[in-house]
């Protein structure tokens, strides 16, 4: 596997805990060329560091629920790349006032951010890289188990999972025959900004160590490496596919 100058968008670092950090510092020790975004400007303190940390000139702050953002971020990578080899979609969000609830008490609004910022922002990003993308370029996003169980607290951040879980298929088809191809990754739970949003993180990661066939958590890097062979031709014949890295945690029944 050789990766060295591939053009790879990298959506989603917030800090040195993103899992999209990690896939970023892999690609960038593989010898891949990166282009970042961050989602609003008190992000730049921490995003900033990080490009230079790792070389990368090119850095969009990109709000992906605003179209405009996502053209026009677009727009600029076109005029210093001619095609895009990789994109990583590592973003979610829902507001904190619809998680840790009673899934019945979802608000409408939360319900549609949730949708909006954790879907259809890979389908947005999708259609606008549309013209760089080229025949063996590789799109991946991040899922989580609670798209397919009900993970206590997960609440409407589970229905986009599913939703986004769906979207990787009907995208991996409908990208499919200009030779895109489109995958998740299942990441067990990693502390991060976002996961810290979500309740009973520490006691699920307490119990996946004790439960999980490899009796640990996963890390940043477990997940990186996984992208990496997502991204890269030794996957050359995977698409539409949602891959576990979990330290096996899913196939257990209790
Ligand atoms: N951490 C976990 O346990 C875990 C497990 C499985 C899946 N995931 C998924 O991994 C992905 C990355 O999350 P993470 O855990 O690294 O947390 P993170 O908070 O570091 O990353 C989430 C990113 O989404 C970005 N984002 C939110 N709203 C945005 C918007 N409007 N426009 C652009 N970007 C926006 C945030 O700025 C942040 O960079 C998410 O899809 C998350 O659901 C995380």
């Amino acid at each position: 596997m050789n990766i060295n100058g591939k053009k790879a968008l990298i959506l989603g670092i917030a800090n040195k805990h993103s899992i999209a950090y990690g896939i970023a510092k892999t690609l960038s020790e593989q010898g891949a060329e990166l282009a970042i975004s961050y989602a609003v400007p008190t992000l730049a303190k921490r995003v900033l560091p990080i490009a230079e940390e790792l070389g990368i000139d090119m850095v969009y702050e990109c709000d992906l629920s605003k179209d405009n953002d996502i053209k026009n971020m677009m727009s600029l990578i076109a005029e210093v790349w001619d095609h895009i080899d990789f994109i990583v979609h590592s973003v979610a969000f829902a507001p904190s006032s619809d998680l840790n609830i009673p899934f019945h008490h979802t608000s409408r609004h939360g319900f549609l951010t949730a949708m909006d910022i954790s879907v259809y922002s890979l389908l947005a990003v999708s259609r606008e890289a549309e013209m760089l993308l080229r025949p063996g370029s590789s799109i991946i996003t991040l899922t989580y188990y609670g798209a397919q169980k009900v993970v206590p607290n997960y609440g409407v951040m589970g229905i986009a999972k599913s939703a986004l879980e769906a979207t990787v298929r009907y995208l991996a088809y409908s990208l499919g025959e200009k030779g895109i191809r489109v995958n998740a990754i299942s990441a067990g739970p990693i502390r991060t900004l976002s996961s810290s949003a979500i309740g009973g993180i520490a006691q699920m990661q307490r119990r996946i160590e004790k439960s999980a066939p490899l009796s640990r958590n996963i890390e940043q890097e477990d997940v990186a490496k996984t992208a990496l062979y997502l991204l890269s031709d030794l996957a050359s014949g995977v698409t539409g596919d949602i891959i576990f890295v979990d330290a096996g945690i899913s196939i257990m029944a209790y």
